[in-house]
C-alpha cells in the first residue's frame, strides 16, 4: 500500500470526471492506497462535491464508505496555469506526501504547468508528474515539451501517459510473444505475409468536434495508440520483459518504420458537427501500409486502419501467415492461418487454423481457437486509467511512453502524405475509394465489413 497526494490540473475536465477520480476511487476500494489526497485545479470557480458527485457515476460499483473516504480528502483550488501567485497558494495545500502531479488538460498548458512546478519547487526530485496524451500536436511540438520539461524534471520523474498500454490485452502482447515457444519463433517474414492493426469506432466526434478538428485521426489515434500496438507487435525481443528494455525495443523499431501509402476520408456530415469548421479538411478515416526496415520484417507489409463513423467499434491486431504449399488435390485452404489479437471491445485472441469439414473428404474449413478474457477471467479486469496510475505510485515506467519513442512516432505521422481525402458515408466500411487502395496495395481487412 502507498501513500500519495494527487494533484490534478484541470479538474473540472471530462478526463478527470470520467476517468482520473473513478481510477483513484478503485485504488482505495482495492486496498492500493493507504493514505491519501486529492487537490483538484482549474480556472472554473467550483467546488469540489460538485465534481465529484458528477464522476460517482462513472466508478462502478461504488460502496458508500470508500466514497466518503474520496469526499472527506478531497479539496478544489482555483488555479489558472498562467497565474504564478495561485501556484504559491497551491504550494500550502501539500504536505511531506510523495506527490503525482497529474496534467490533465491539452498540451499546450504543459510547459507552463511544468515550469512553475519547478519553480515554486512543487515538484521535488522524487515526485511524479504525468502528463496525458497528446504530447504535442507534430514532431516540432512535441520536441518542445520535451525540450521544456526535460530542464526541470528527470526523465525518471516523467509518465507520458498512453491509456492504450494499460489495457490488459496490450500488455499480454509482449508476455504472450515472448513466454510461448511456439510464436517468437515464426514472427518474423519468413512466416508472416502481413500485418493489419484495425481500430475503428462506430461513434462520431461527438462533444470533442473542436479538438478534434485540430488533429484528425492520425494524431488522434494512430500516432499514439496504433503505433505503440505496432511497435509491442514488431520490437525485437527485449532482454528483459521489464522497463527501459521494452522502451528501448520500442523506440529501436519506431525509428525504422515509415508509412509507405495513405489513403484518408471524412464521413458525411462532419463539417456539420458542432466545434468543425465549415471548410474543414481533417481526416476522420486513414488507411495506412508500413514498413519496418530491418531484417525480421524486410518484405512485411504493416497496415493500420483507424478511423470514426465505421461499422463497429474494435481494436484488433491480425497476424496473417504465409500460405501453405497446397498438397490437397481437391481444394486448397481458402486463406492462410490468422493469429489475432482483440484489444477491445471482445478482449482475447484466437488462433485460425484450417480443419478437415466433418463428413467430407479433404474438404477444409477455417476452425479457431478461441481465448475470451472476460470468460475465463470473469468482467473485473482492472480499467487501463487504474493500472496506469498504480504503476506510477510504484515508479514503474515500462508502459509509459519514452520521450524518443514520442519523436519517432511524431516523425512517422509528420511525413504522411495525405493526398485527396475521400468522402463516406457513415455506418459503412469506409470510403468506396478504399477498394482500389486495398488492391494496389495487397491488402484484404479482416473483419472489416461494409
Ligand atoms: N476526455 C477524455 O476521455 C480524454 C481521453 C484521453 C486524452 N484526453 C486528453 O486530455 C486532455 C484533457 O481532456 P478533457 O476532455 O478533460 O478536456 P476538457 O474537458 O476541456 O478539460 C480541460 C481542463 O483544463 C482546464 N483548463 C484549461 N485552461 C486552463 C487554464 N488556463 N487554467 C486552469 N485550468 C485550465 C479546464 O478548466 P476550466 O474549464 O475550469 O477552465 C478543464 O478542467 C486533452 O488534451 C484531451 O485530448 C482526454
Amino acid at each position: 500500500m502507498k501513500d500519495a497526494t494527487f494533484i490534478i490540473f484541470g479538474a473540472t475536465g471530462d478526463l478527470t470526471r470520467r476517468k482520473i477520480i473513478p481510477a483513484i476511487y478503485k485504488l482505495v476500494k482495492n486496498k492500493k492506497l493507504r493514505s491519501f489526497r486529492i487537490i483538484g485545479c482549474a480556472r472554473s470557480k467550483k467546488n469540489i462535491q460538485t465534481i465529484l458527485s458528477q464522476s460517482k457515476k462513472f466508478a462502478r460499483d461504488v460502496q458508500a464508505s470508500r466514497w466518503r473516504k474520496i469526499v472527506k480528502n478531497s479539496v478544489y483550488q482555483v488555479l489558472d496555469f498562467y497565474k504564478e501567485e495561485d501556484y504559491t497558494q497551491l504550494a500550502v495545500l501539500l504536505g511531506k506526501q510523495q506527490r503525482i502531479f497529474y496534467l490533465a488538460t491539452a498540451p499546450e498548458h504543459f510547459h507552463i504547468i511544468s515550469k512553475y512546478l519547478a519553480k515554486y519547487k512543487l515538484a521535488r526530485k522524487t515526485d511524479n508528474v504525468v502528463y496525458e496524451k497528446p504530447f504535442g500536436h507534430d514532431l516540432y511540438s512535441a520536441k518542445k515539451i520535451n525540450k521544456c520539461i526535460s530542464t526541470v524534471f528527470n526523465e525518471k520523474q516523467i509518465y507520458r501517459i498512453d491509456h492504450y498500454l494499460g489495457k490488459e490485452l496490450v500488455g499480454d502482447i509482449t508476455l504472450m510473444r515472448f513466454t510461448n515457444r511456439i510464436l517468437e519463433p515464426l514472427w518474423n517474414s519468413k512466416h508472416i505475409a502481413q500485418i493489419q492493426i484495425v481500430m475503428t469506432e462506430d461513434l462520431l466526434v461527438g462533444k470533442r468536434g473542436g479538438f478534434y478538428d485540430k488533429y484528425g485521426v492520425l494524431k488522434d489515434v494512430v500516432q499514439n495508440h496504433a503505433l505503440q500496438l505496432l511497435a509491442l507487435t514488431a520490437m525485437e525481443a527485449p532482454k528483459m520483459l521489464s522497463g527501459e528494455y521494452i522502451r528501448s525495443e520500442k523506440a529501436r523499431v519506431l525509428k525504422r518504420t515509415q508509412v509507405t501509402a495513405a489513403l484518408v476520408g471524412q464521413y458525411h456530415g462532419y463539417k456539420s458537427e458542432p466545434g468543425v469548421t465549415k471548410n474543414s479538411t481533417t481526416e476522420t478515416f486513414a488507411a495506412l501500409q508500413l514498413k519496418i526496415n530491418n531484417s525480421r520484417w524486410r518484405g512485411v507489409p504493416f497496415y493500420i486502419l483507424a478511423g470514426k463513423a465505421l461499422v463497429k467499434k474494435q481494436t484488433s491486431i491480425h497476424i496473417k501467415f504465409k500460405e501453405v504449399h497446397c498438397l490437397l488435390a481437391k481444394s486448397c485452404p481458402s486463406d492462410s492461418n490468422y493469429f489475432t489479437i482483440r484489444i477491445q471491445p471482445d478482449n482475447g485472441f484466437s488462433l485460425e487454423l484450417n480443419s478437415k469439414m466433418p463428413g467430407k473428404k479433404q474438404a477444409i474449413i477455417p476452425v479457431n481457437m478461441d481465448f475470451c478474457e472476460k470468460c475465463r477471467f470473469g468482467p473485473n479486469t482492472p480499467e487501463a486509467y487504474e493500472t496506469l496510475l498504480e504503476d506510477v505510485l510504484c515508479g514503474d515506467q515500462s508502459v509509459f511512453v519514452r520521450k524518443d519513442e514520442i519523436e519517432y512516432a511524431w516523425k512517422i505521422i509528420d511525413r504522411v502524405r495525405k493526398g485527396k481525402i475521400y468522402s463516406y458515408k457513415k455506418g459503412t466500411g469506409g470510403p468506396p475509394a478504399l477498394d482500389a487502395w486495398n488492391k494496389k496495395n495487397g491488402v484484404l481487412w479482416k473483419e472489416v465489413s461494409k
